[in-house]
């Protein structure tokens, strides 16, 4: 299979790509990405000879034309990915989730593409109090992150009633593990915590996450599409839920710092409470989670704490101006 991955110089991409060369090492794989501040090289570095590199974005018709040439499928992780950088200006949201989703969907329908995955968020059906979010709840978004990715969601929906192309959607929860650009919760706290700095927690703290391993989610998104039915929309929840506030207290643990780190902060905006889904439907297909939080956090920050010559050109590039301008005081 020829498949083009967009935005896989990020997180959960770079992760998607590992996964997919474990499972199929003779696949020909292609990266399309912008490389904006959360996409790095350096997370396909153990890749790189594995497959075909293009930077671009994905609004761009003629580059997405060009790097979907004969490929027999795209899955788009291509996002702007954090909800509060969205809330302070949501410009280049609206260009990538909108715009870039619309012509990822031109050149598949124009080029025959076979199959086309969009990769989204639990965030589009917006906050739950109890219970969680089937495929067939409205979608409800709360911020300008969620709700472009849910005109994104919406427009590959309009492309498989009109067009009849086989796209579909796999809407995954909060993800956490290796390579989390520190901007997120988790790896914000831990990398914070490991330099004695403290962990901001907004408001009460109290607020429920879905938490889903990154390799579990990337092995969901395989099987969708492989196996999942086309024009329709998959859950992937983690196997946990827990308070930021607990998070927070086993980072704290794990990294053998007291609670006196821990600081409550202004909370966000329109800041959802709750976020929780059900994946009976992508459990149909064979999928489950392989990783509980009790294990994976401790993975992931024994990740963090071995691998700083990933994350020490972050903290001291681009995101030292953002910690600042958001949090309104400098990283230690
Ligand atoms: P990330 O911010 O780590 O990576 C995003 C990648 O997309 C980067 O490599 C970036 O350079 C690239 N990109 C951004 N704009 C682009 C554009 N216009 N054209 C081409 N490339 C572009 O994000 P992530 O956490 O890996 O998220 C990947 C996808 O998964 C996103 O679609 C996100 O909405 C979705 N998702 C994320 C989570 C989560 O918890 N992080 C949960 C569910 C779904
Ligand atoms: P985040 O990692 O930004 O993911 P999302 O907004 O997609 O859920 O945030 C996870 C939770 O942690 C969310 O409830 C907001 C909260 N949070 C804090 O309390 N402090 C922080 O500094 C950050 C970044 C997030």
């Amino acid at each position: 299979m020829k498949l083009l991955v967009t935005g896989a110089a990020g997180f959960i991409g770079s992760t998607y790509v590992r996964v997919v060369l474990d499972a199929r090492p003779d696949d020909d794989l292609a990266v399309l990405d912008k490389l904006t501040y959360a996409g790095r090289r350096e997370n396909l570095a153990e890749v790189e000879g594995r497959i075909t590199f293009i930077e671009g974005a994905i609004e761009d018709p003629r580059v997405v034309r060009e790097a979907m040439e004969g490929c027999d499928a795209v899955v788009n992780f291509a996002a702007e990915s954090h909800v509060d950088r969205s809330i302070a200006d949501q410009d280049v949201f609206a260009r990538t989730h909108v715009i870039g989703t619309s012509v990822l969907l031109d050149a598949t329908r124009e080029l025959g593409v076979s199959r086309y995955v969009q990769v989204s968020t639990d965030e589009v059906y917006g906050s739950i109090e109890e219970g969680s979010f089937t495929e067939t709840s409205p979608l409800n978004p709360s911020s300008p992150y969620s709700a472009t990715k849910a005109a994104g969601d919406l427009l590959v929906s309009a492309h498989v009633h009109t067009y009849g192309i086989e796209a579909l959607i796999c809407r995954g929860s909060n993800n956490y593990g290796p390579r989390q650009y520190p901007e997120k919760l988790i790896p914000l706290c831990v990398l914070n915590a490991l330099a004695g700095d403290h962990l901001p927690v907004y408001g009460d703290g109290r607020q429920v996450r879905n938490w889903l391993y990154a390799e579990d989610f990337s092995r969901a998104i395989d099987t969708v599409l492989q196996k999942g039915e086309p024009g329709q929309a998959y859950n992937v929840g983690g196997p946990d839920e827990e308070e930021n506030i607990e998070v927070v207290r086993r980072i704290l643990e794990l990294t053998g710092r007291d609670d006196s780190l821990i600081e409550h902060v202004t909370d966000r905006p329109g800041h959802d409470r709750r976020y929780s889904l059900s994946s009976d439907k992508v459990r149909k297909l064979g999928w489950e989670p392989l990783t509980r939080f009790a294990d994976g956090l401790p993975r992931t920050v024994d990740w963090y704490r071995d691998n700083e010559w990933w994350w020490e050109p972050i903290r001291s590039g681009e995101y030292r101006e953002y910690y600042e301008r958001h949090y309104g005081r400098s990283l230690r």
